[in-house]
């Protein structure tokens, strides 16, 4: 019988991030260390200015630390250059956040076929994919609609179908449904954990909602730049 090794899919060891606007500095996160395995679904919840947001971005590799290493899929990205950073970013990760980022003058599914034209991939393979995922999110019905064109949900669900386009092992989301009312926001919440679990992805997840962060197995609470309560790494 051989067993399966459980892998980590975010480790983060001694993670500092200060900014520094005219004399004020400010320090985000004050020496970070967690670990994280694949196939996890974490909700990271916090007072606002706890460093929820920075904590996210710099585990989506859209930020760097001041000081202070960060694993990815086992993948040193602390030390990796820009270049090789935004291509990582483009397969291994998929973001959704509050402020979706669709772009205005393209289509749904032209927005959802975008990480697949950045990494260079035939546009009639990613046509037909990004149809599929728009359907499995229930826009079938929406595909040459532009983002102005939807509604907020309806847009959150084109984000998620981006997010989704390049099958990255790890999504991260903040604030998802943080501009929806119950009823959609229930129903994106639905989709999100139902397509994170049945593709087997890792899921960190910032919210303020703590109904949402109860819905997922594990989760991590920001306190002033640290981990106050890590219901993850023991
Ligand atoms: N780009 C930036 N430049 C300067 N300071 C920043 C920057 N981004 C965040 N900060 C500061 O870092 C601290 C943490 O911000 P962060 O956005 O991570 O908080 P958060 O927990 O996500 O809050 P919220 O719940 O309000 O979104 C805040 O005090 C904020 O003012
Ligand atoms: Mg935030």
């Amino acid at each position: 019988m051989t067993l399966a090794t459980v892998q980590t899919a975010i480790e983060l060891n001694g993670v500092f991030k200060e900014y520094t606007i005219d004399a004020t500095r400010v320090e985000a996160l004050r020496g970070v260390s967690l670990k994280i395995s694949e196939g996890s679904m974490v909700a990271v919840t916090g007072k606002s200015g706890a460093g929820k947001s920075t904590l996210l971005h710099i585990i989506g590799t859209l930020d760097r630390p001041t000081t202070g290493e960060v694993f990815v899929n086992g993948v040193d990205v602390s030390s990796m250059n820009d270049r090789a950073l935004s291509q990582f970013r483009n397969r291994s990760i998929g973001f959704v956040f509050q402020m979706n980022n669709l772009l205005p003058e393209f289509t749904a599914v032209e927005n959802v076929m975008m990480p697949g034209i950045i990494a260079g991939h035939s546009r009639s393979a990613l046509r037909e994919r990004a149809k599929t995922l728009l359907a499995a999110v229930g826009l079938a019905g929406r595909l040459e609609h532009k983002p102005g064109e939807l509604s907020g949900g309806e847009q959150q669900r084109v984000t998620i179908a981006r997010a989704l386009m390049m099958a990255p092992p790890l999504l991260v989301a903040d604030e998802p449904t943080g501009n929806l009312d119950r009823k959609t926001s229930l129903m994106i919440q639905d989709l999100l954990i139902d397509l994170v679990r049945s593709n087997g992805m890792t899921l960190l997840l910032v919210t303020h909602d703590l109904e949402l962060a109860a819905r997922l197995p594990s989760q991590i609470v920001m306190e002033d730049g640290l981990v106050a309560r890590d219901g993850v790494t023991h």
